[in-house]
């Protein structure tokens, strides 16, 4: 369990099936992911959590997200780690559209972020958002991501291409951020 300020990342468990499938098919949630398009049977999204990784730097993170009072709210991961560049993917999803905007997602991140920098020895950590995904770069620059470049016309979704942003942080900028945070 990895304590946040306002959120626990916890193991995935066999429970989180239904949140997860209602979130997966939520298209208000699943618009902004770049890669979830497709309505989700029970069994695909079923298949999804039986092979949710061990949690380890080989087979990646993926960790639930819950508020201190113990509500599953979303899920956060590191995927495509790599050992020779020390570099990973990171993704992540508050599901519960009525906690968007309160700073879990900034913690969530934050947290993660401690784990992948302290524990899993990563160098970067990058990302894909929608340039028009305002309250994710938001969240992302306050946790030390800077937009590194642009990919054009890379996902086609409700009738057309849309641009996509990279956003990446170095383990020495987190850790210079971390540092000028007050105690
Ligand atoms: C993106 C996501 C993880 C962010 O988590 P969150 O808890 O909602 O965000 P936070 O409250 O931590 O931070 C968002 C910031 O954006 C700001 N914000 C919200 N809407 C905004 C907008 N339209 N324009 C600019 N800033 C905005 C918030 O005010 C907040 O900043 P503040 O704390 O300085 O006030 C979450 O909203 C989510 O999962 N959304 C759906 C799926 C998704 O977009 N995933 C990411 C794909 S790359």
């Amino acid at each position: 369990m990895l304590e946040g300020n306002l959120v626990r990342l916890r193991a995935m468990e066999p429970e989180d099936l239904e949140d997860a499938l209602r979130w997966v098919n939520d298209r208000e949630v699943t618009l902004w992911l770049t890669s979830l398009r497709y309505p989700m049977a029970r069994k695909d999204e079923q298949k999804w959590l039986d092979g949710a990784p061990a949690n380890s730097f080989a087979d990646g993170v993926r960790l639930a997200i819950e508020t201190k009072d113990g509500k599953h709210i979303g899920g956060i991961n590191l995927h495509r780690t790599n050992p020779e560049d020390r570099k990973a993917g990171l993704g992540i999803m508050i599901g519960e559209k009525d906690h968007w905007s309160n700073g879990y997602g900034t913690d969530a991140v934050l947290t993660l972020l401690k784990l992948a920098f302290d524990e899993m020895n990563l160098h970067r950590v990058w990302l894909q958002v929608f340039p028009d995904n305002e309250r994710a770069i938001a969240c992302y620059l306050k946790c030390g991501f800077r937009e590194e470049g642009r990919l054009r016309q890379e996902v086609f979704q409700d009738g057309r291409y849309y641009d996509v942003i990279v956003m990446g942080v170095l383990k020495d900028e987190f850790g210079a951020l971390q540092n000028s945070e007050p105690e």
